[in-house]
């Protein structure tokens, strides 16, 4: 099936089991602007849970903070984002449809990406267990032929980035023959700049009303916290805050269901570093963060480093995460070395101090900070585009059957065991809620009576529930389930007393934990 038709089934099937929804739906939807469900908001809670306490509880020297949403205006002149928080955009004059204009050309690399991907698949196929892909890629002509491409597109395109050179910009769409994606046609309008910020009032007018951002980044709230921490936590250097919390953007595209929000979520980590020492920390943050990523078992094949070759204003290297949607490999996380320049620009425009004392040094400066900063949104889809999935099985008559399974990491399942009499009599709902009460405290349990038992566990198999635990009579007879694993789809009967250690042992973030 096409990687297209995939997302398209997959945005469809986190409406249809309470992942996700059009914000507003009843009015027709805001655009780039989602809800989650019963069982989204347990998945998107359970995420956040994972990078939380994989960064606050196992390092001892990184602490959370929750600062608020609107903060002084000042802080985003500071910062450059009232300058400098800017994409550019153009618009086709036949269809009337607006775009970024970078994001028309990554499309197109991205074009040449698919071609060299497509030759290295037919190869693999071609040659089997003796494939030498990084041979292949050196020697290939077509392979060399598109990276070349890839290449002189990339110099062309970084240079007008760096340059801020919007004419240029529109000359490589112009040159690479880009079209609308909707009206087919290359006739477009200049780029312009467009700031992404969505800016409201505090105050009522006859006050004189103050001119307030929806934070675009969560990352502002910790620097302006930076010295409150550091000296109430009496932290020392190296350390790190860490904050989950809304973000704000007025995308001019939105595209590509949560990926790309107006209203979305961060989770970010500011680590505070000795001047010098921001590229070491760099690359371990780089990696602590990939093995996070991996960790979750989704195959190190799905995940790449992209090393940004245009570096934001405020940073002295740069890498993204990227895992291989169905659209493509798209950024995940952000790794940034921030440099002194927050700091150093909220000492300037507040006019007061925030320095660190070196006991060891002896002397005082601004901290250097590494940013590690991942969407949850994007994370969620991530994990939602990792996990769906459409097997042939075999059904109870024999016969070939299809069934949609949410393959989701235990830990992140919305519910871990969902607890189902055979009938709605004899006892046997009572025995079901007598497990649940027994068991709730411990993990999510659901209780579910209607429909037969192959709809149920076919439901809960859509909804990514790793265990189903069947009632029957025998149970009240001998204190057994039929216990049946969702992956597997193997039953086995077991003692209810046992239920506890067997989910227990395998929904445990500690095991997580232990791989990174
Ligand atoms: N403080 C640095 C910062 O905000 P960013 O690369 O703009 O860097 C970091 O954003 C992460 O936030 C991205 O990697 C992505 O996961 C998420 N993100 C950014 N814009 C988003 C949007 N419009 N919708 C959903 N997630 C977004």
């Amino acid at each position: 099936m096409a990687q297209e038709d995939i997302f398209k089934k997959l945005v469809a099937h986190c409406k249809e089991y309470g992942y996700v929804f059009q914000s507003s739906e009843v009015y027709d939807g805001l655009g780039a602007v989602y809800d989650y469900g019963q069982n989204g908001v347990e998945l998107k809670n359970n995420i956040k849970k994972y990078w939380w306490d994989s960064m606050v509880l196992l390092h001892e020297n990184v602490v959370g903070i929750d600062s608020a949403i609107f903060m002084h205006p000042t802080i985003w002149k500071a910062s450059g984002h009232v300058d400098a928080f800017n994409d550019p955009l153009i618009d086709n004059k036949e269809s009337k449809k607006r775009y970024r204009a970078d994001v028309l050309i990554e499309d197109q690399r991205a074009k040449f990406e698919d071609k060299i991907e497509k030759e290295i698949k037919k190869a693999k196929k071609r040659f089997g267990d003796s494939f030498d892909e990084a041979q292949f890629r050196e020697t290939n002509p077509r392979v060399q032929a598109n990276q070349k491409k890839i290449e002189v597109l990339n110099e062309r395109f970084t240079k007008a980035l760096n340059d801020n050179d919007l004419e240029e910009l529109k000359q490589i769409i112009v040159d690479y023959e880009i079209a609308c994606p909707i009206s087919g046609t290359k006739n477009w309008t200049d780029v312009r700049q467009f700031n992404l910020m969505f800016a409201t009032e505090m105050g009522s007018t006859s006050d004189g009303a103050m001119k307030v951002y929806l934070r675009p980044e969560t990352a502002q709230g910790i620097f302006v916290n930076y010295l409150n921490v550091q000296k109430t936590g009496r932290m020392k250097i190296p350390f790190g805050i860490a904050q989950i919390g809304k973000a704000f953007r007025n995308e001019i595209v939105a595209r590509q269901f949560i990926f790309r929000m107006r209203e979305f979520e961060q989770m970010e980590m500011q680590f505070f570093v000795r001047p010098g020492s921001e590229l070491d920390w760099f690359d371990k943050w780089r990696e602590t963060r990939i093995k996070w990523h991996r960790a979750l078992g989704f195959g190190d094949d799905n995940y790449r480093f992209h090393e940004h070759e245009k570096l934001a204003h405020y940073a002295n290297a740069a890498v993204d995460i990227e895992y291989r949607f169905p659209f493509g490999f798209k950024e995940v996380e952000g790794i940034h070395s921030r440099t002194d320049f927050d700091l150093s620009q909220h000492q300037e425009f507040s006019g007061k101090k925030i320095q660190y004392f070196d006991p060891e040094l002896n002397k005082s400066y601004v901290p250097y900070v590494v940013e590690t900063s991942i969407g949850v949104d994007r994370m969620f889809l991530q994990v939602m585009s990792a996990a769906y999935c459409e097997e042939e099985v075999e059904a109870a008559n024999g016969k070939k059957d299809k069934r949609v399974v949410l393959k989701l990491p235990t830990v992140l399942a919305p519910t871990k065991l969902a607890v189902m009499p055979l009938v709605k009599k004899d006892g046997l709902p009572e025995k079901a809620r007598e497990i649940i009460n027994d068991l709730k405290f411990d993990f999510s349990c659901q209780y579910d009576e209607k429909d037969s038992i192959g709809k149920r566990y076919r439901r809960q198999d859509a909804v990514g529930t790793p265990f189903c635990v069947t009632v029957d009579h025998q149970s009240l007879e001998d204190n057994t389930v039929t216990i049946r694993y969702r992956d597997t789809m193997k039953q086995e009967r077991v003692s209810i007393d046992q239920l506890r250690s067997l989910v227990g042992s395998q929904i445990s973030f500690k095991d997580l934990f232990a791989k990174l």
